[in-house]
């Protein structure tokens, strides 16, 4: 089965690839990324020399360009490129149309015009908006989206659901909740935070830090992807959670204490505009329908986490001082092109 994805590049979709690659030998994957700020080929270093694997440095809403990727021909579509960071989008909204909205009608099209058997649309469960208290989202909920990121977002899981609905395009939209993990850009919480703390400097708390979000391990995510591409009933909405939401300051607190690190680290800091104050998703249709639920205890993915951030702080400081950014120039010419695969050797 030939499958692509898009975003690879990124914190879930390295993660995706590595499992992929490890756990699906059936599965020959491109990958397509524009290698934004958030896209770093040292993600996938150690898998790259795959030779179920390839790279092609492309943007998903260059329709020219997706239709020459296309040509190779996929079974499968796995289509998580984004621009991703909430914050950002309030400071400037047009990349998240650009790339989520016309990116996704871009993908959805090439998707249509080549018949492809399976087109997986990763989503959040930002579309729903906040939940009251004590309540939880499921698929049939209400679509209130809060930032110009989750706008765009919702406006491509509209986008993905005409075509099911005109063309009967098979897709399967997922609606996860917060991934973390490995290889998560530091400018995410919890990465920031574990970073922050390492180096005893100030963790910034927005607002009262009672916000709740419901994390899930990556890895627990990249295995519902996979179960969403090989049985996942097309034209479906699914969510995908842990379904236990806690707040942000519960979460910073536990890192803390498996870093050994004080509390006073802790400040509190303006609120971000619009903050959405609870995101909790009901996953029932997605855990029966498919027989999935998450592996790892928060406890332990989280443990985890803060273990691999203190043994690759080498990878951090080339985040941080964008060194990652050469890594393509070193291992890749031919933009748009659908090059070789990079190896190791
Ligand atoms: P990320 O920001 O880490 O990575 C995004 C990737 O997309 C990068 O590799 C980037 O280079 C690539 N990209 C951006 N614009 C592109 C373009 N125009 N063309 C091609 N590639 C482009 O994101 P992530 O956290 O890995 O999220 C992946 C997907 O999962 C996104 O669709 C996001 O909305 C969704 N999601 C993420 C979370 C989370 O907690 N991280 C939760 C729910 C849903
Ligand atoms: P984030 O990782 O940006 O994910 P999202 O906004 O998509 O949920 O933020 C997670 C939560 O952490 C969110 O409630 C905002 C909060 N947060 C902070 O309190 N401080 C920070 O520096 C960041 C980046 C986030």
């Amino acid at each position: 089965m030939k499958v692509l994805v898009t975003g690879g590049a990124g914190f879930i979709g390295s993660n995706l690839i590595r499992l992929l690659l490890a756990e699906a030998p059936d599965l020959e994957i491109t990958n397509l990324d524009e290698l934004t700020y958030a896209g770093n080929l040292e993600n996938l270093a150690d898998v790259a020399g795959s030779p179920r694997y390839r790279f092609v440095h492309a943007d998903v809403a260059d329709a020219a360009a997706v239709a020459r990727v296309f040509e190779a021909g996929f079974d499968g579509v796995l289509h998580l490129a984004a621009e991703t960071h909430v914050d950002r989008s309030l400071e400037d909204a047009a990349p998240f149309l650009r790339t989520n909205v016309l990116g996704t009608q871009v993908m959805i099209e090439a998707a249509r015009r080549h018949g492809v058997a399976r087109f997986v649309h990763i989503s959040t469960d930002e579309v729903y908006g906040s939940a009251p208290p004590d309540a939880s989202f499921d698929e049939t909920a209400a679509i209130c989206p809060s930032s110009p990121y989750a706008a765009s977002k919702a406006s491509a899981d509209l986008l993905v659901l005409s075509y099911v609905h005109t063309f009967r395009v098979p897709a399967i939209i997922l609606r996860c909740t917060n991934n973390y993990g490995p290889y998560q850009f530091p400018e995410k919480m919890i990465p920031l935070m574990i970073a922050n703390a390492l180096e005893d400097r100030p963790l910034p708390v927005y607002g009262d830090g009672l916000q709740a979000r419901d994390w899930i391990h990556v890895e627990d995510y990249c295995r519902a992807i996979l179960a969403a591409l090989r049985a996942g009933r097309p034209g479906q909405v699914y969510n995908v959670s842990a379904g236990r939401p806690r707040t942000n300051l519960e979460v910073i607190r536990t890192l803390l204490a498996q870093l050994g690190k004080p509390e006073s680290l802790i400040r509190f800091v303006e609120d971000r505009p619009g903050h959405d104050r609870r995101y909790a998703l009901d996953s029932a249709k997605f855990r029966e329908e498919l027989g999935w639920q998450p592996r790892r205890s928060f406890e332990e993915g989280l443990a985890a986490t803060v273990e691999w951030n203190r043994s690759n702080a080498a990878w951090l400081e080339r985040c941080r001082s964008g060194a990652y950014r050469s890594f393509y120039e070193r291992h890749y010419t031919n933009r748009g092109e659908t090059l070789a695969h990079w190896r190791t050797s």
